[in-house]
């Protein structure tokens, strides 16, 4: 046994529970900017980030589909790393399951949603546009929202279910002119509706933000572009406030994803967890989490 090993061994029974704070839930790699997010403000705070790729999308699911996976995945982030927190940085995830997990599991979530009150309070045309998965455009959750949180504002949406999955693929990684390109139609699109604001409301939409913004640049009106990425990150430091000191001799910075079925995947799940500063985990079980920390 090599003491990397007696060392993962030693801390088991007594660090399980306290080994991972925030577990960031996504189908693929939409959460990952959040992850990065909080990270940046704390350095030092314990991280799991799992992909559910295996079911990837869930924008193309059913409501009780999406349910069904999600609860089977939470579950299993529990058992094997208990953390104070789950994020279910997913929109799709959120709005069809965010309620049923509440009710099932004895632990804090934090959900994701557009960030409609946040446009509300920004449009000066009162038209608002939304861009997500089908499941979370189309989710009546969505409009009781628009009641609620942007009286006065009309909401025009768009799924863009074909643009989720190139990022899963790794546009993130491509040039941001290519980038602006792929998303210069989606956003010229709105023109027509005189909307001034985009919601993105699909967490792999955080990875191309930068070229999302230029393009909102070459719209006429100006299309700002806002986002659910500080205030899902603040409420989770709310919920459990960082904790800086847990575990030796490094933070979990863990990146599971459920479904690697090829080279290509390992890959380029690789490349994501690498540029996330997270170290791509074989299986999830404890001893894979204490032992990426103990090789860094
Ligand atoms: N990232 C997810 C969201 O925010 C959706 C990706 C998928 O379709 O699985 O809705």
């Amino acid at each position: 046994m090599t003491k990397i090993e007696n060392a993962t061994t030693a801390n088991f029974e007594c660090t399980s529970s306290s080994q991972v704070q925030y577990a960031f839930l996504d189908s693929g790699v939409g959460g990952l900017p959040y992850l990065q997010f909080l990270c940046k403000k704390h350095p030092a705070s314990s991280c799991l980030y799992v992909a559910d790729t295996k079911h990837f999308p869930y924008g193309e699911k059913t409501k009780e589909e999406v349910i069904h996976f999600s609860k089977e995945i939470v579950q299993k982030i529990i058992e094997v790393a208990s953390p104070s927190v789950i994020i279910i940085a997913c929109n799709t995830m959120t709005v069809c399951a965010l309620d049923v997990l509440r009710h099932t599991f004895d632990i804090p979530f934090v959900g994701t949603v557009p960030a409609i009150k946040t446009a509300a309070n920004l449009t000066q045309s009162k038209n608002i546009a939304l861009i997500g998965t089908k499941r979370t455009v189309e989710d009546e959750y969505i409009r009781k929202m628009n009641c609620d949180l942007a009286q006065g504002c009309s909401l025009f949406h768009s799924d863009e279910g074909e643009l989720v999955k190139d990022i899963e693929e790794g546009l993130a990684f491509a040039p941001i002119k290519e980038q602006i390109d792929r998303v210069l139609a989606i956003v010229k699109s709105f023109e027509r509706h005189n909307c001034d604001t985009l919601i993105l409301g699909c967490t792999h939409f955080l990875h191309l933000r930068s070229a999302f913004i230029e393009a909102g640049k070459q719209c006429t009106p100006t299309i700002n572009i806002v986002d659910s990425l500080e205030g899902v990150v603040k409420q989770a430091l709310r919920l459990s406030p960082c904790k800086n000191n847990v575990v030796p001799p490094a933070p979990c910075r863990a990146f599971y994803a459920s479904g690697i079925e090829s080279i290509q995947d390992l890959e380029k799940y690789d490349e994501y967890s690498l540029h996330s500063g997270l170290k791509l985990l074989k299986d999830l079980s404890l001893t894979s989490i204490l032992k990426s920390m103990y090789q860094h």
